[in-house]
Protein backbone atom coordinates (compact mmCIF):
# COMPACT_ATOMS: atom_id res chain seq x y z
CA UNK A 1 0.00 0.00 0.00
CA UNK A 2 1.27 3.56 -0.71
CA UNK A 3 1.89 5.31 2.56
CA UNK A 4 1.48 9.21 0.62
CA UNK A 5 -1.04 11.36 1.32
CA UNK A 6 -4.09 10.84 -0.98
CA UNK A 7 -6.31 13.35 -2.56
CA UNK A 8 -9.60 13.59 -1.26
CA UNK A 9 -12.70 13.01 -4.09
CA UNK A 10 -13.58 16.31 -5.86
CA UNK A 11 -16.72 18.26 -4.20
CA UNK A 12 -19.82 18.29 -5.75
CA UNK A 13 -21.52 20.99 -7.40
CA UNK A 14 -23.87 20.82 -4.44
CA UNK A 15 -22.62 21.09 -2.07
CA UNK A 16 -22.96 18.05 0.36
CA UNK A 17 -25.69 16.17 -2.28
CA UNK A 18 -25.21 13.22 -3.36
CA UNK A 19 -23.16 13.20 -6.51
CA UNK A 20 -23.70 12.58 -10.24
CA UNK A 21 -21.56 11.28 -12.72
CA UNK A 22 -21.81 11.11 -16.73
CA UNK A 23 -20.77 7.26 -17.10
CA UNK A 24 -18.03 6.66 -20.18
CA UNK A 25 -19.94 5.79 -23.30
CA UNK A 26 -17.38 4.93 -26.04
CA UNK A 27 -18.13 6.99 -28.91
CA UNK A 28 -20.30 9.17 -26.63
CA UNK A 29 -18.15 11.00 -24.05
CA UNK A 30 -15.91 12.87 -26.39
CA UNK A 31 -15.48 16.87 -24.96
CA UNK A 32 -18.22 17.82 -27.74
CA UNK A 33 -20.60 15.65 -25.87
CA UNK A 34 -19.44 16.34 -22.81
CA UNK A 35 -19.79 20.61 -23.77
CA UNK A 36 -23.47 20.09 -25.32
CA UNK A 37 -24.22 18.34 -21.22
CA UNK A 38 -22.40 20.81 -19.35
CA UNK A 39 -24.56 23.28 -21.28
CA UNK A 40 -27.95 21.98 -19.75
CA UNK A 41 -26.12 20.90 -16.91
CA UNK A 42 -22.89 19.14 -15.95
CA UNK A 43 -22.90 15.96 -13.94
CA UNK A 44 -20.36 16.00 -10.64
CA UNK A 45 -17.48 14.18 -12.62
CA UNK A 46 -17.04 13.12 -16.40
CA UNK A 47 -15.52 9.54 -17.08
CA UNK A 48 -13.51 9.36 -20.39
CA UNK A 49 -14.67 6.49 -22.79
CA UNK A 50 -12.22 3.39 -22.16
CA UNK A 51 -8.47 4.19 -23.27
CA UNK A 52 -7.24 1.18 -24.97
CA UNK A 53 -4.41 -0.50 -23.21
CA UNK A 54 -1.74 -2.95 -24.68
CA UNK A 55 1.88 -3.92 -25.75
CA UNK A 56 1.58 -0.80 -29.13
CA UNK A 57 -1.37 1.38 -27.41
CA UNK A 58 -1.24 5.03 -26.71
CA UNK A 59 -4.06 7.00 -25.32
CA UNK A 60 -6.07 7.97 -28.15
CA UNK A 61 -5.89 11.44 -29.10
CA UNK A 62 -9.30 12.32 -29.43
CA UNK A 63 -9.76 11.03 -25.69
CA UNK A 64 -6.52 13.41 -24.62
CA UNK A 65 -8.92 16.18 -26.11
CA UNK A 66 -11.69 15.25 -23.69
CA UNK A 67 -9.39 15.85 -21.11
CA UNK A 68 -6.90 17.96 -22.11
CA UNK A 69 -9.31 20.66 -23.86
CA UNK A 70 -12.25 20.27 -21.28
CA UNK A 71 -13.60 23.73 -20.37
CA UNK A 72 -16.54 22.49 -18.64
CA UNK A 73 -15.03 23.14 -15.01
CA UNK A 74 -15.96 19.75 -13.75
CA UNK A 75 -13.10 17.08 -13.02
CA UNK A 76 -12.43 14.05 -15.62
CA UNK A 77 -11.29 10.75 -14.46
CA UNK A 78 -9.53 8.70 -17.46
CA UNK A 79 -11.10 5.15 -17.60
CA UNK A 80 -8.18 2.45 -18.85
CA UNK A 81 -9.40 -1.05 -19.91
CA UNK A 82 -6.25 -3.78 -20.63
CA UNK A 83 -5.04 -6.71 -18.83
CA UNK A 84 -1.04 -6.29 -18.68
CA UNK A 85 0.14 -4.69 -15.85
CA UNK A 86 3.04 -3.17 -16.95
CA UNK A 87 1.29 -1.58 -19.79
CA UNK A 88 -1.63 -0.08 -17.47
CA UNK A 89 1.27 1.37 -15.28
CA UNK A 90 2.93 3.01 -18.20
CA UNK A 91 -0.56 4.15 -19.19
CA UNK A 92 -0.99 6.20 -15.73
CA UNK A 93 2.69 7.41 -16.15
CA UNK A 94 2.19 8.37 -19.63
CA UNK A 95 -1.32 10.70 -18.19
CA UNK A 96 0.17 11.89 -15.67
CA UNK A 97 1.00 15.22 -17.61
CA UNK A 98 -2.48 15.71 -18.16
CA UNK A 99 -5.00 17.64 -15.88
CA UNK A 100 -6.82 14.05 -15.15
CA UNK A 101 -8.87 13.97 -11.78
CA UNK A 102 -8.06 10.33 -11.75
CA UNK A 103 -7.86 6.87 -12.87
CA UNK A 104 -10.60 4.36 -13.32
CA UNK A 105 -10.51 0.75 -14.38
CA UNK A 106 -13.15 -1.05 -16.22
CA UNK A 107 -13.81 -4.20 -15.05
CA UNK A 108 -17.28 -4.01 -16.84
CA UNK A 109 -17.06 -3.80 -20.81
CA UNK A 110 -19.60 -6.99 -21.68
CA UNK A 111 -18.63 -6.86 -25.70
CA UNK A 112 -17.62 -10.19 -26.37
CA UNK A 113 -14.97 -9.25 -28.09
CA UNK A 114 -13.28 -7.71 -25.08
CA UNK A 115 -14.02 -9.68 -22.42
CA UNK A 116 -12.56 -12.82 -24.62
CA UNK A 117 -9.52 -10.93 -24.18
CA UNK A 118 -9.74 -11.12 -20.20
CA UNK A 119 -10.50 -7.58 -20.03
CA UNK A 120 -13.26 -5.16 -18.87
CA UNK A 121 -15.57 -7.54 -18.02
CA UNK A 122 -13.52 -10.45 -18.82
CA UNK A 123 -11.51 -9.18 -15.76
CA UNK A 124 -14.08 -10.61 -13.08
CA UNK A 125 -13.68 -14.25 -13.53
CA UNK A 126 -9.89 -14.02 -12.62
CA UNK A 127 -10.09 -12.36 -8.91
CA UNK A 128 -7.14 -12.85 -8.17
CA UNK A 129 -5.40 -10.74 -11.51
CA UNK A 130 -7.79 -7.89 -10.37
CA UNK A 131 -5.91 -8.17 -7.26
CA UNK A 132 -2.42 -7.66 -9.07
CA UNK A 133 -3.54 -4.99 -11.38
CA UNK A 134 -5.09 -2.62 -7.82
CA UNK A 135 -2.49 -3.29 -6.47
CA UNK A 136 -0.25 -2.28 -9.46
CA UNK A 137 -2.36 0.43 -9.96
CA UNK A 138 -2.87 1.86 -6.43
CA UNK A 139 0.92 1.80 -5.95
CA UNK A 140 1.25 4.02 -9.47
CA UNK A 141 -1.32 6.50 -8.29
CA UNK A 142 0.33 7.73 -4.90
CA UNK A 143 -1.15 10.68 -3.91
CA UNK A 144 -4.00 10.49 -6.55
CA UNK A 145 -7.39 9.34 -6.98
CA UNK A 146 -7.89 5.56 -8.58
CA UNK A 147 -11.37 4.47 -8.73
CA UNK A 148 -12.92 1.55 -10.29
CA UNK A 149 -16.27 0.95 -12.28
CA UNK A 150 -17.20 -2.89 -12.38
CA UNK A 151 -20.50 -4.76 -13.17
CA UNK A 152 -21.40 -7.47 -9.74
CA UNK A 153 -19.97 -10.30 -11.54
CA UNK A 154 -19.45 -12.19 -14.62
CA UNK A 155 -21.45 -15.34 -15.48
CA UNK A 156 -22.93 -15.21 -11.47
CA UNK A 157 -22.23 -12.82 -9.11
CA UNK A 158 -20.12 -15.55 -6.31
CA UNK A 159 -16.61 -13.61 -6.82
CA UNK A 160 -19.14 -10.14 -5.71
CA UNK A 161 -17.58 -9.99 -2.28
CA UNK A 162 -14.67 -11.00 -2.92
CA UNK A 163 -13.67 -8.13 -5.75
CA UNK A 164 -15.30 -5.77 -2.99
CA UNK A 165 -12.89 -7.26 -0.59
CA UNK A 166 -9.80 -6.33 -2.90
CA UNK A 167 -11.91 -2.58 -3.39
CA UNK A 168 -10.97 -2.31 0.37
CA UNK A 169 -7.76 -3.52 0.22
CA UNK A 170 -6.48 -1.15 -2.20
CA UNK A 171 -7.89 1.55 -0.95
CA UNK A 172 -9.92 2.67 -4.00
CA UNK A 173 -11.23 6.03 -3.76
CA UNK A 174 -14.43 5.39 -5.59
CA UNK A 175 -16.68 2.74 -6.71
CA UNK A 176 -19.26 2.47 -9.12
CA UNK A 177 -21.59 -0.30 -9.34
CA UNK A 178 -23.70 -1.68 -12.84
CA UNK A 179 -26.01 -3.66 -10.95
CA UNK A 180 -25.75 -6.47 -13.58
CA UNK A 181 -23.39 -9.42 -14.50
CA UNK A 182 -21.69 -9.51 -17.66
CA UNK A 183 -23.90 -12.50 -19.38
CA UNK A 184 -27.27 -10.55 -18.66
CA UNK A 185 -25.74 -7.63 -21.10
CA UNK A 186 -28.72 -4.96 -21.11
CA UNK A 187 -31.00 -7.47 -21.18
CA UNK A 188 -32.62 -7.44 -17.26
CA UNK A 189 -33.59 -5.33 -14.73
CA UNK A 190 -30.47 -3.89 -12.65
CA UNK A 191 -29.93 -5.68 -8.59
CA UNK A 192 -30.03 -2.63 -6.98
CA UNK A 193 -30.06 -4.65 -4.24
CA UNK A 194 -26.44 -5.77 -5.03
CA UNK A 195 -25.15 -2.20 -5.33
CA UNK A 196 -26.41 -1.88 -1.69
CA UNK A 197 -24.73 -4.84 -0.85
CA UNK A 198 -21.08 -2.82 -2.69
CA UNK A 199 -22.67 -0.15 -0.30
CA UNK A 200 -22.39 -1.93 2.89
CA UNK A 201 -19.36 -3.69 2.31
CA UNK A 202 -16.83 -0.78 0.50
CA UNK A 203 -15.44 1.91 2.43
CA UNK A 204 -15.44 3.89 -0.29
CA UNK A 205 -18.49 6.15 -2.01
CA UNK A 206 -20.38 4.24 -4.53
CA UNK A 207 -22.28 5.40 -7.25
CA UNK A 208 -25.08 3.54 -8.48
CA UNK A 209 -25.27 2.43 -12.34
CA UNK A 210 -28.04 1.35 -14.48
CA UNK A 211 -31.33 2.34 -15.40
CA UNK A 212 -31.28 5.77 -14.07
CA UNK A 213 -33.87 7.07 -16.16
CA UNK A 214 -35.44 10.16 -14.21
CA UNK A 215 -34.43 12.50 -11.17
CA UNK A 216 -37.27 11.05 -9.59
CA UNK A 217 -35.78 7.20 -10.43
CA UNK A 218 -32.46 8.68 -9.17
CA UNK A 219 -33.85 9.48 -6.10
CA UNK A 220 -35.44 6.33 -5.02
CA UNK A 221 -33.02 4.48 -6.18
CA UNK A 222 -30.63 6.39 -3.66
CA UNK A 223 -32.82 5.58 -1.33
CA UNK A 224 -32.65 2.07 -1.95
CA UNK A 225 -28.95 1.36 -2.05
CA UNK A 226 -27.73 4.12 0.38
CA UNK A 227 -25.23 4.91 -2.43
CA UNK A 228 -23.21 8.14 -2.12
CA UNK A 229 -24.37 9.01 -5.76
CA UNK A 230 -25.52 8.12 -9.17
CA UNK A 231 -23.73 7.37 -12.60
CA UNK A 232 -25.83 7.86 -15.85
CA UNK A 233 -25.46 6.70 -19.13
CA UNK A 234 -27.93 6.59 -21.59
CA UNK A 235 -30.69 8.69 -20.35
CA UNK A 236 -28.48 11.30 -20.10
CA UNK A 237 -28.17 11.22 -23.76
CA UNK A 238 -31.80 11.01 -23.78
CA UNK A 239 -32.10 14.09 -21.73
CA UNK A 240 -29.47 15.90 -20.60
CA UNK A 241 -31.03 18.42 -18.48
CA UNK A 242 -31.31 14.98 -16.04
CA UNK A 243 -27.92 16.06 -14.02
CA UNK A 244 -29.48 19.70 -13.53
CA UNK A 245 -32.60 17.95 -12.28
CA UNK A 246 -31.24 15.49 -10.11
CA UNK A 247 -29.29 18.35 -8.58
CA UNK A 248 -33.33 19.83 -8.27
CA UNK A 249 -35.18 16.82 -6.52
CA UNK A 250 -32.29 16.57 -4.08
CA UNK A 251 -32.56 20.17 -2.80
CA UNK A 252 -35.98 18.98 -2.32
CA UNK A 253 -36.83 21.96 -5.39
CA UNK A 254 -39.60 21.20 -7.99
CA UNK A 255 -37.99 19.27 -11.24
CA UNK A 256 -37.73 20.96 -14.31
CA UNK A 257 -40.42 20.22 -17.12
CA UNK A 258 -39.03 20.09 -20.58
CA UNK A 259 -40.72 20.52 -23.71
CA UNK A 260 -40.60 19.29 -27.46
CA UNK A 261 -39.09 23.10 -28.25
CA UNK A 262 -36.22 22.02 -25.59
CA UNK A 263 -35.61 18.98 -27.33
CA UNK A 264 -35.59 20.58 -30.99
CA UNK A 265 -32.86 23.26 -29.37
CA UNK A 266 -30.79 20.15 -27.85
CA UNK A 267 -30.69 18.26 -31.44
CA UNK A 268 -29.72 21.67 -33.31
CA UNK A 269 -26.91 22.03 -31.00
CA UNK A 270 -25.53 18.69 -30.56
CA UNK A 271 -25.87 18.77 -34.54
CA UNK A 272 -23.24 21.28 -34.19
CA UNK A 273 -21.13 20.88 -31.77
CA UNK A 274 -20.14 17.24 -33.32
CA UNK A 275 -19.82 18.32 -36.58
CA UNK A 276 -16.12 18.70 -37.57
CA UNK A 277 -14.23 20.01 -41.08
CA UNK A 278 -14.37 16.97 -43.15
CA UNK A 279 -16.94 15.07 -41.82
CA UNK A 280 -19.37 13.54 -44.87
CA UNK A 281 -22.83 15.03 -44.22
CA UNK A 282 -24.20 11.28 -44.38
CA UNK A 283 -22.10 10.16 -41.80
CA UNK A 284 -22.79 13.19 -39.63
CA UNK A 285 -26.44 12.69 -39.60
CA UNK A 286 -25.67 8.62 -39.26
CA UNK A 287 -23.84 9.56 -35.97
CA UNK A 288 -26.93 11.66 -35.11
CA UNK A 289 -29.44 8.72 -35.28
CA UNK A 290 -27.22 6.85 -32.83
CA UNK A 291 -28.07 9.81 -30.10
CA UNK A 292 -31.58 10.24 -31.36
CA UNK A 293 -32.06 6.64 -30.85
CA UNK A 294 -32.35 7.65 -27.15
CA UNK A 295 -33.77 11.05 -27.61
CA UNK A 296 -36.56 9.57 -29.54
CA UNK A 297 -38.01 7.10 -26.67
CA UNK A 298 -39.56 10.39 -24.75
CA UNK A 299 -40.93 12.11 -27.74
CA UNK A 300 -43.96 10.24 -28.70
CA UNK A 301 -45.42 6.52 -27.30
CA UNK A 302 -45.49 5.00 -30.99
CA UNK A 303 -42.06 5.77 -31.74
CA UNK A 304 -43.26 7.41 -34.75
CA UNK A 305 -39.92 9.51 -34.61
CA UNK A 306 -37.98 7.32 -33.82
CA UNK A 307 -39.81 5.49 -37.38
CA UNK A 308 -39.10 8.75 -39.40
CA UNK A 309 -35.62 9.72 -38.27
CA UNK A 310 -34.42 6.62 -38.97
CA UNK A 311 -34.95 6.65 -42.46
CA UNK A 312 -33.21 9.95 -43.25
CA UNK A 313 -30.13 10.45 -45.10
CA UNK A 314 -29.43 13.62 -44.91
CA UNK A 315 -29.03 16.85 -42.72
CA UNK A 316 -32.16 18.82 -44.22
CA UNK A 317 -34.22 15.46 -43.65
CA UNK A 318 -32.95 15.24 -40.23
CA UNK A 319 -34.19 18.57 -39.04
CA UNK A 320 -37.31 18.16 -41.09
CA UNK A 321 -38.14 14.93 -39.12
CA UNK A 322 -37.23 16.93 -35.84
CA UNK A 323 -39.44 19.83 -37.15
CA UNK A 324 -42.56 17.71 -37.71
CA UNK A 325 -42.43 16.08 -34.71
CA UNK A 326 -40.55 18.40 -32.12
CA UNK A 327 -42.19 21.94 -33.46
CA UNK A 328 -46.02 20.94 -34.42
CA UNK A 329 -47.06 20.31 -30.71
CA UNK A 330 -43.78 22.72 -29.40
CA UNK A 331 -45.11 23.13 -25.83
CA UNK A 332 -45.63 19.78 -24.95
CA UNK A 333 -44.20 17.64 -23.01
CA UNK A 334 -40.54 15.76 -23.49
CA UNK A 335 -41.74 13.19 -20.91
CA UNK A 336 -39.05 12.21 -17.84
CA UNK A 337 -39.32 8.32 -18.31
CA UNK A 338 -39.18 6.17 -21.90
CA UNK A 339 -42.21 5.54 -23.36
CA UNK A 340 -42.74 1.56 -22.65
CA UNK A 341 -41.84 -0.23 -25.91
CA UNK A 342 -40.43 2.57 -27.75
CA UNK A 343 -36.73 0.57 -27.56
CA UNK A 344 -33.64 2.17 -28.82
CA UNK A 345 -32.23 0.05 -30.98
CA UNK A 346 -28.86 0.40 -33.66
CA UNK A 347 -29.95 1.96 -37.01
CA UNK A 348 -28.84 -0.27 -39.92
CA UNK A 349 -26.24 2.38 -41.21
CA UNK A 350 -23.85 1.31 -38.78
CA UNK A 351 -21.42 -1.65 -38.89
CA UNK A 352 -22.19 -4.68 -36.82
CA UNK A 353 -18.88 -5.74 -36.04
CA UNK A 354 -17.98 -4.27 -32.55
CA UNK A 355 -14.71 -4.47 -30.64
CA UNK A 356 -16.16 -3.01 -27.06
CA UNK A 357 -18.72 -1.15 -25.58
CA UNK A 358 -20.78 0.75 -28.19
CA UNK A 359 -23.88 2.31 -29.74
CA UNK A 360 -24.07 -0.46 -31.76
CA UNK A 361 -23.70 -2.88 -29.44
CA UNK A 362 -26.93 -1.73 -27.13
CA UNK A 363 -30.14 -2.51 -28.16
CA UNK A 364 -32.22 -1.72 -25.21
C1 LIG B 1 -22.71 3.41 -26.10
C2 LIG B 1 -22.16 2.95 -24.82
C3 LIG B 1 -20.79 2.92 -24.65
C4 LIG B 1 -20.26 2.49 -23.42
N1 LIG B 1 -18.91 2.56 -23.23
C5 LIG B 1 -18.40 2.31 -21.98
C6 LIG B 1 -17.04 2.55 -21.68
O1 LIG B 1 -16.25 3.02 -22.50
N2 LIG B 1 -16.61 2.25 -20.41
C7 LIG B 1 -17.46 1.76 -19.45
O2 LIG B 1 -17.04 1.50 -18.31
N3 LIG B 1 -18.75 1.54 -19.72
C8 LIG B 1 -19.25 1.83 -20.94
N4 LIG B 1 -20.59 1.70 -21.17
C9 LIG B 1 -21.48 1.30 -20.04
C10 LIG B 1 -22.03 2.55 -19.35
O3 LIG B 1 -20.99 3.31 -18.76
C11 LIG B 1 -23.05 2.17 -18.26
O4 LIG B 1 -22.43 1.37 -17.30
C12 LIG B 1 -24.25 1.43 -18.82
O5 LIG B 1 -24.74 2.03 -20.00
C13 LIG B 1 -25.40 1.37 -17.80
O6 LIG B 1 -25.79 2.67 -17.42
P1 LIG B 1 -27.08 3.40 -18.05
O7 LIG B 1 -28.27 2.51 -17.82
O8 LIG B 1 -27.15 4.69 -17.27
O9 LIG B 1 -26.82 3.60 -19.51
C14 LIG B 1 -21.12 2.07 -22.38
C15 LIG B 1 -22.50 2.09 -22.58
C16 LIG B 1 -23.03 2.54 -23.78
C17 LIG B 1 -24.52 2.61 -23.94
Amino acid sequence: MSTAVRASLPYGIQSGGPLTALAPMQDVTDLAFMRVIAHYGAPDYYFTEFLRVHGQSHPEKHILRSIDENTTGRPVFAQLIGEDIFHLTRTVDELRDHPIAGIDLNLGCPAPKVYKKNVGGGLLRDPDHVDRILGALRAATPGGLFTVKMRIGFENTDNFDRLLDLINAHHVDLLSVHGRTVREMYRCEVHYDFIARAVARVKCPVLANGNVTSAARAAEILKETGAAGVMIGRHAIRNPWLFRQCREIFSGQPVTRLTLADVREYVERLYRSTWHEGFPERAHVNKMKKYLNFVGQSVDADGAFLHAMRRTETEAQLFAVCDQHLLAEPEREFVPEPYPGVIARPNCETPAAVDGCSLESITA
